[in-house]
């Protein structure tokens, strides 16, 4: 049996992998019929973004049946076949556990509206303050108060999300018996993996106080400490009784500490998480809609600190560079224009061959990137198409907002997936619900014709499963102070040898003073440019974007 450390996740997102039944939306089937082109890359698992019954207010993150396929995806029958055909393949399904909030459409919800007391008692319900305003003054994620009018009542409900969304209350022993509920029904499918929708943030108090600073606000509500009760109770319950589960939580800003608690095996509560730290480098001063180029020291720093502190601590990361929720890393820390393969072969080797277990996003290993839109109306998502209004209302020109939008929108790695050259991608054979652009360049066809970055993928998951020093060795940043160069040793402690991962970051040229390691035999493990070296050099030119792990 492989180890955590030994296996690679991939990610599909459903409605845009591939459209079977020709609607413009990707399905169920459509991920059957590629599964061919999954095998491929030899990864062990795949997350599916959510595809229950949804009104699609979020794309599915407002679920309205836990239990059910949503008929836009396909059904029962398709994802009991899809289970199993990945299962000849070995590869295992992770489901998306939204658990923090459900869709107004939830049959909770609708009870609750109706007056039943029992379902009123799921969610955060709360009177407008003495003086009219509303029940406190913290914001929805995706812009605006996070309070809603209940109905006709005097209450208010939270959603720490869109208004369709409306947070559970976790502190009801009832709604986490219908979590485990669900978790359970999905393991009775054969689903040994879950990841955890922001189930950091399911710990708010049952008091909830104003906040005194924005910028503060959500450490009012995120990795409180009953947030770990809960996930011990959830592990005890339903997935912690499956040898195989793999689990992760979605943590945007958890600290370290608490990373440590939520994934370490002896704590029983989760397999590692997600945090998005690393992902917020490029933002100024916090603000996500922001043009700024990324702090290559803060990304360095942090992965340092991530790496090695996870590691003495028992903890366990997630790794990697995008989702759903994300523009492309290539846009962000590579040049998709003057050096798209060797960017992209640089990335993938910078966070594969750290400690963890990495996840690709689908179209990651074809180097896909932000799609080439001109005008607001091609985006779709909630938080775009919100973020653009509260832009041009805070005084900035619609081509100022619709850059901003360009940079950072959700939606530019939400596009369908590039399977060919044709007008739709090869996705569908009608307009797609979200359009494709560039797949003349990029697409599955040609990178698996004459592609190199496809291949070094397959290159990197092969060595993830041969070598002890990527699966499960330490970490430590070596040359730190190099402006342009990332760089870690990967040892174990029963082992001379050592796995030593030299990045360039950049696409200029950059000298590496080796000191310690000058005149040491080497063998080269993986790396994007030729390389014939035996023994190190003093000095090392690295060419642009220039990655080489050595044996030593
Ligand atoms: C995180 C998900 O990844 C994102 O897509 C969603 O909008 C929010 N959680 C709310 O569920």
């Amino acid at each position: 049996m492989q180890t955590l450390g030994q296996k690679v996740i991939y990610q599909i997102y459903p409605k845009s992998f591939y459209d079977s039944n020709n609607d413009g939306i990707g399905d169920l089937r459509g991920i059957i019929a590629k599964i061919p082109y999954i095998a491929k890359l030899n990864i062990d698992m795949i997350w599916f973004n959510p595809f229950f019954v949804s009104p699609q207010n979020d794309n599915g993150y407002d679920i309205a049946d836990y239990y059910q396929i949503d008929p836009r995806f396909g059904t029962m029958a398709d994802f009991e076949e899809l289970v199993a055909k990945l299962k000849e393949i070995n590869v295992g399904v992770m489901l998306d556990m939204v658990l923090n909030h459900c869709s107004t459409e939830h049959e909770w919800f609708k009870k609750a509206l109706a007056g039943d007391k029992y379902y009123q008692d799921f969610f955060y319900l709360r009177p407008a303050k003495a003086d009219g305003s509303l029940p406190n003054n913290w914001s929805s994620k995706f812009g605006g108060p996070a309070w809603e009018k209940f109905g006709d009542t005097n209450l208010y409900y939270l959603h720490l999300y869109d208004k369709t969304q409306a947070d559970l209350d976790w502190h009801n022993e009832n709604v986490r018996k219908e979590a485990s509920k669900i978790i359970n029904f999905w393991r009775s499918k054969g689903v040994a993996g879950f990841r955890f929708d922001v189930i950091n943030v399911t710990g708010k108090d049952t008091v909830l106080v104003d906040s005194t600073d924005i910028n503060e606000e959500k450490a009012l509500y995120t990795d409180t400490p009953v947030v770990h009760d809960y996930l011990k109770e959830l592990n005890r319950t339903s997935f912690g009784q499956d040898e195989d589960a793999i689990t992760v939580g979605e943590m945007s800003s958890a600290t370290i500490p608490n990373s440590i608690e939520y994934s370490n095996p002896a704590e029983h509560e989760l397999s590692m998480v997600f945090t998005f730290h690393h992902l917020k480098v490029d933002y100024k001063d916090g603000e996500k809609w922001s043009d700024y180029p990324f702090d290559f020291m803060k990304l360095k720093q942090l992965f340092t600190d991530w790496q090695e502190k996870m590691d003495q601590g028992g903890g366990w990361n997630a790794l990697f560079w995008n989702n759903h929720d994300q523009p492309w890393a290539l846009n962000r820390f590579g040049d998709p224009v003057n050096f798209r393969v060797e960017s992209a072969q640089m990335l993938a080797s910078a966070l594969h061959l750290m400690r963890g277990t990495p996840y690709i996003y689908q179209g990651e290993e074809l180097g896909m990137m932000d799609p080439s839109y001109t005008d607001i109306s091609e985006y779709v998502d909630v938080e775009a198409l919100n973020a653009y209004q509260a832009l041009i209302e805070a005084g900035k020109s619609p081509a100022e907002a619709f850059h901003l939008i360009s940079l950072k929108a959700r939606d530019n790695s939400r596009v369908p997936m590039h399977w060919n050259a044709d007008k739709y991608a090869g996705f569908s054979t009608v307009t797609p619900w979200l359009k494709p652009t560039d797949q003349a360049e990029i697409n599955v066809e040609k990178e698996l014709a004459s592609g190199q970055i496809f291949t070094y993928y397959q290159q990197l998951i092969k060595l993830r499963k041969e070598m002890p020093l990527i699966s499960a060795g330490h970490f430590q940043t070596v040359f730190k102070d190099h402006p342009q160069v990332f760089a870690y040793r990967r040892y174990l402690d029963n082992q001379a040898k050592e796995l030593l991962v030299i990045n360039n970051f950049y696409g200029q040229e950059t000298e590496l003073d080796l000191g310690t390691y000058a005149d040491k035999a080497c063998r080269l493990v993986i790396s994007n440019y030729d390389q014939d070296l035996t023994k190190l050099p003093a000095k090392l030119t690295l060419r642009p974007y220039e990655t080489i792990a050595w044996e030593i």
